[in-house]
């Protein structure tokens, strides 16, 4: 199945999200598609989807115009999109999921979950899935999640699949296996449309690549003859440094001193084990380690979000352990958190709001009991301008900006502040090329300025490129420690600690 875009425009009040935009999509065919963070991508896709009817221009199935009323009209028609943010109801089952909305029903109209399940393992086995169908969605770990939405639209018989930055909360392990299922959908003829950030992936998996900028298409390529470099040139308009430029770093006094701290999930299981680490004023250090090994607990327990079950955390000669979020972040604590939905911001707040989000209270914002807006409105504009967080206005809801925009406001809000500690968790998990090179500048220039940075990243590349000391978490302890100094620390050996091997550097 062949699909056209043709002339689509969209736009949102002010903001032009589509400019004229032309795409073909082609069954048996993977199209990478590439923009910077609000280039308009996810709104083109959501057209295409039918979730959004665009203002002008239409859609060509094979050739024949077509118009959706709603995301239903885009199914019918064989068109699914995985969204970012998954949409599965955590306490039913994979099966359950997957009917959810289109449920087989046996005579007599009753849900027939045995014919369910007996298509869902046909699905399974057809593009090597590997889903369990009675698990409970709760109980799978994100990767498998994200398999299910996958199987979900393939259950609606989808030609095309739309696939938004599908990568970017998985490991390198699940992209690799990720990347065989799109295989096997290629070869059974479906066409597929890969959003992605990480410009190594586009030139390892997709046939084809379209780069938007600013609501148009900007270039288009094969990834056969093309380089990482020219894709982000082609993207931001101009040369993309990916190395991250700073000097010798100049440790000082310790800023966080965590002393044999234990934290526990919430079935009490050990996430974190009697762990000792230190960061000091003037450095970057970097936890390297395979997702769920405890960073997360370490992190929030740091932050004042988790409690530690025993053992002391110490900031800039302070205890902290026992002070809350607040109190934390009034010390001078930054925290930049791993999911941004979550810990981050108030999708239906505005981008002002969220900006002072953590300190509306505190001078310069408060004035006496009442909250000094004007100050609020012209601080948020000038945080926006520094960090490129595209938007016309910053008394628009935070949720109308585009995934990479919501992290650009929420990194500003916390690197602006005058801080001593900047706890960054996936600092730039969905941001392009661009905003990437200019976060680690900032954070650099944190460090610079006599903050202790620590940087959790799943990201080896981000880890290295920033880190002036990195240490290896495995199993809720620190196993290696590695001395980053320009750059020179040994990725295998690194590499090793992650897997769990102890040898090697001391801990
Ligand atoms: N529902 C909405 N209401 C208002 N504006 C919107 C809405 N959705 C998107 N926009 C605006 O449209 C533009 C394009 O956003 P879009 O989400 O398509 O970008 P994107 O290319 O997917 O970016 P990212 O890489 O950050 O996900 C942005 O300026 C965004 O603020
Ligand atoms: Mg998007």
């Amino acid at each position: 199945m062949d699909v056209e875009l043709r002339g689509i425009t969209k736009r949102f009040g002010s903001v032009v999200a589509n400019d004229g935009v032309n795409l073909t999509i082609r069954g048996g065919e993977v199209l990478g598609l590439l923009g910077e963070n609000g280039a308009g991508k996810s709104t083109m896709m959501n057209i295409l989807s039918g979730l959004y009817s665009p203002d002008e221009g239409e859609i060509l199935i094979d050739g024949k115009p077509v118009v959706f009323q709603g995301p239903g009209d885009g199914i019918e028609a064989g068109i699914g999109m995985v969204h970012q943010h998954f949409m599965l109801v955590p306490v039913f089952t994979v099966a359950e999921n997957v009917v959810l909305g289109v449920e087989p029903t046996g005579r007599l109209g009753y849900l027939d979950l045995k014919r369910a399940r007996a298509q869902v393992d046909e699905i399974n086995q057809l593009y090597g899935l590997h889903v369990p169908a009675d698990t409970l969605i709760e109980d799978l770990p994100v990767g498998i999640q994200q398999r299910v939405e996958i199987l979900k639209v393939l259950f609606r018989q989808a030609d095309v699949l739309i696939l938004d930055e599908p990568t970017a909360v998985l490991t390198p392990q699940e992209v690799e296996e990720f990347f065989g299922i799109v295989r096997s959908l290629k070869e059974a003829g479906k066409a597929i449309v890969f959003i992605t950030h990480k410009l190594h992936e586009i030139l390892e998996v997709s046939d084809r690549v379209s780069v938007m900028r600013q609501g148009r298409i900007v270039g288009e390529g094969d990834p056969k003859t093309l380089t990482e470099a020219d894709l982000a040139e082609m993207m931001v308009g101009r040369p993309v440094s990916f190395t991250v430029d700073k000097t010798v770093a100049e440790p000082g006094r310790p800023m966080l001193e965590v002393s044999d701290l234990v934290v526990l999930r919430d079935n009490d299981e050990i996430a974190v084990d009697h762990l000792n680490m230190v960061v000091k004023s003037g450095e970057v250090v970097g936890i390297a380690g395979v997702q769920g090994n405890g960073q997360s607990a370490l992190v929030e327990a740091i932050t004042g979000l988790a409690r530690a079950a025993s053992g002391k955390i110490v900031f800039d000669g302070k205890d902290i352990t026992h002070f809350s979020v607040r109190q934390r972040h009034s010390e001078g604590m930054a925290h930049i958190p791993e999911d941004r939905h979550k810990s981050g911001m108030v999708s239906s707040f505005t981008i002002a709001e969220n900006m002072v989000l953590n300190s509306y209270y505190e001078k310069p914002y408060s004035k006496g009991m009442a909250i000094d807006w004007p100050t609020v409105h012209k601080t948020a504009a000038k945080y926006c301008v520094d960090f490129d967080v595209r938007t016309p206005s910053v008394f628009l809801p935070a949720g109308n900006l585009s995934g990479g925009n919501q992290q650009k406001m929420v990194v500003a809000r916390e690197l602006e502040r005058q801080t001593k500690l900047v706890i960054a968790s996936q600092p730039t998990r969905g941001l392009d090329v661009g905003s990437i090179e200019y976060i680690h500048s900032r954070l650099i220039e944190a460090r610079d300025e006599g903050d202790g940075v620590l940087i959790v990243s799943s990201e080896l590349d981000e880890i290295m490129g920033l880190s002036d000391r990195i240490l290896v978490m495995f199993d809720g302890r620190i196993v290696a420690e590695f001395d980053n100094t320009g750059g020179k620390a040994d990725r295998n050996a690194i590499g090793l600690a992650m897997a769990g091997a102890t040898e090697g550097a001391a801990a």
